[in-house]
């Protein structure tokens, strides 16, 4: 819906730009997150992201984005176990992990792995709210395992069995490098766990949430949300941020490299957003633990070079920094490789976008859009013989 700005009639091209990418339609009401984009502000559940970033862990945002409220201790607890227990993956998906082409990468095997573990749910075929919510809990457990098995066996080793000790963000570190990760590093991938859990109707969970309308099952509604994460315009951008870092090289190169990407008028990744009109609160998080992390590692590089571009932007013109943006230099500090960023963004959203389904599910109608046609009418069918 395009809606009329400083009292001015849009123009007849502003309506066709802002349709066509679906810009403030009201798609569907959702009681799971809430962005004030004029005020750079988010909440789950009403609770504002600042409060959960600075005093959760991803297990208890989980539980309040699936159950609408903060968990009790004892629920919490008992949560917590059975994300532990739901670590392992079928031996036969690690089967297909070790038959597929070493260069595929680790978003396509996550959306491979995710489709194939329907098959060996116990729940598969039931699409009940207690069935979901267990489907949801076994693929929320094993998706870093997925993550992690093939970062280790693209690299020809064997994956590390998950531990049941440990956090959800410490155990997928652990998975990753076969070393317990040090509180600082496991606090700093919480939060940012914490901080991807979900957002209002992106691509992806739109994604899930389409799939979900036709009543199609839980698993095929993730596969969906995944290819869609996948794309640099969203959830693939925090690697283009540290691929363009990479290029750059230096922090006394930022400079010339930012006037020739402003010549050029290219799209500098982790700055814009759709709804955020001011800087994304998450970015504000991202930049804190970049920073921290930079300095208790003694390599605040990264971080620096990412605030000299975020300044240079910024002074260009009005572009909100995005949760890409830092999130880059974070993962990078935290020795995680490139291609494996994009993975941990799913690794969190998947507790958003299966919320989403369970919302999607009670109160459903089929999403299905219509479309403008601009194609030719009437086209006699010529035969094969006489096509020029
Ligand atoms: C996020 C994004 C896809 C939103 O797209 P959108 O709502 O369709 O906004 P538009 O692409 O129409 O952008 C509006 C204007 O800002 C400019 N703009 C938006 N993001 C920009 C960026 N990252 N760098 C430079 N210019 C940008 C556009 O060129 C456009 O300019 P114009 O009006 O002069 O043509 C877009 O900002 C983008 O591509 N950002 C980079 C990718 C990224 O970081 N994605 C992660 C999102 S969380």
């Amino acid at each position: 819906m395009v809606t009329l700005k400083d009292g001015n009639i849009p123009s007849e091209e502003e309506v066709k730009k802002k349709n066509r990418g679906m810009e403030g339609m009201v798609a569907a009401r959702t009681g799971i997150s809430h962005i004030d984009g004029e005020n750079g502000r988010l909440f789950y559940r009403g609770l504002d992201i600042n409060d959960l970033a600075a005093n959760s862990t991803f297990e208890e945002t989980t539980a309040l984005l699936w159950y609408g409220k903060l968990p009790t201790r004892r629920q919490l607890e008992r949560f917590q176990e059975k994300f532990a227990e739901n670590r392992l993956i079928p031996n036969d998906v690690i089967s297909i992990l070790l038959s597929l082409p070493k260069k595929t990468t680790p978003m396509g095997v996550l959306r491979t792995a995710v489709s194939v573990m329907a098959t060996y749910d116990p729940d598969e075929g039931d699409n009940s709210l207690e069935a979901n919510v267990n489907k949801s809990v076994r693929l929320t457990a094993s998706m870093p395992t997925v993550v992690a098995a093939w970062e280790r066996i693209r690299n020809g080793l064997w994956p590390v069995t998950p531990s049941t000790e440990l956090s959800h963000a410490a155990n997928f570190l652990y998975m990753l490098t076969n070393r317990v990760p040090t509180e600082t590093e496991a606090k700093v991938l919480d939060t940012a766990l914490i901080l991807h859990a979900d957002h209002g109707l992106n691509a992806s969970t739109f994604a899930a949430r389409v799939t979900a309308s036709t009543l199609s099952n839980l698993h095929s509604s993730i596969t969906s949300a995944i290819g869609t994460l996948k794309g640099p315009l969203h959830g693939g951008a925090n690697e283009q941020v540290m691929r363009m870092l990479l290029e750059v090289g230096d922090v006394d190169r930022v400079d010339q490299y930012m006037e020739g990407a402003f010549a050029a008028k290219k799209k500098i990744m982790g700055f814009g957003h759709r709804v955020y009109k001011a800087d994304d609160p998450r970015a504000s998080w991202l930049q804190k633990l970049s920073k921290q992390l930079g300095e208790s590692t003694g390599n605040t590089r990264w971080y620096e070079m990412s605030e000299r571009i975020r300044k240079l932007v910024q002074a260009q013109r009005t572009l909100p920094v995005n949760v890409d943006f830092y999130s880059a230099s974070l993962y990078y500090t935290l020795g995680i490789p490139l291609d494996l960023f994009t993975p941990i963004f799913a690794i969190s959203r998947v507790s958003g976008w299966t919320a989403h389904v369970y919302e999607q599910y009670s109160d459903n109608r089929l999403i299905r859009p219509t479309s403008e046609y601009i194609g030719p009418e009437d086209v006699p069918y010529v035969p094969l013989d006489e096509r020029e």
